[in-house]
């Protein structure tokens, strides 16, 4: 199955999908765990480090991540449990926002808590760009892009892109 994930266009159905609140996955089944293999395919295909399910028109609390570097990974119901003091800020993008890059602010550190697609609880604990990855992606659950988390100069040059793009 080919899924499509769903672009940022303003005020469109696909805007209205990405900013609900996804709700919790109730069974880690064979289903939940197809989903999360076009998810990987998907994000895989679009060259992406991360793929929250709102983003595939599926409101439902679970990412994948591929952070350089890393492994292929299943969050399902995810808490984001401790985050530390320190920030961090680095370039991101969005397979939903395309064509923007932008500095984001986040702590550097975090704690995540969540289940894999086999249905085992985990705890990790991730910096750097998994850190940033986790997030991005689990802001998309939340209903938030990461174009909300620009200053007000980093916002200001997004949306103009942005505006660019929405124009042609
Ligand atoms: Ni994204």
């Amino acid at each position: 199955m080919e899924i499509l994930i769903l672009e940022n266009k303003g005020d469109s159905e696909n805007d209205r999908v990405l900013r609900q609140k996804a709700k919790p996955v109730k069974d880690i089944n064979n289903d939940l765990r197809k989903t999360a293999q076009d998810m990987i395919q998907a994000m895989h295909d679009d060259k992406g480090v991360g793929l929250a399910g709102p983003q595939v028109g599926f409101l439902r609390r679970i990412f994948v991540t591929h952070a350089e570097g890393d492994d292929t990974r299943v969050f399902i119901n995810p808490s984001i449990i401790w985050t530390s003091q320190e920030q961090a800020d680095a370039e991101e993008g969005c397979l939903s926002v395309p064509g923007i890059w932008a500095d984001v602010k986040r702590p550097e550190r975090i704690k995540v808590q969540a289940w894999n697609e086999k249905g085992r609880a985990f705890t990790l604990e991730a910096s750097g760009m998994l850190a940033r990855v986790i997030q991005h992606e689990y802001d998309h659950l939340e209903g938030i892009l990461f174009i909300d988390r620009l200053s007000e100069t980093g916002r200001e040059k997004a949306l103009s892109r942005l505006e660019k793009r929405k124009a042609v």
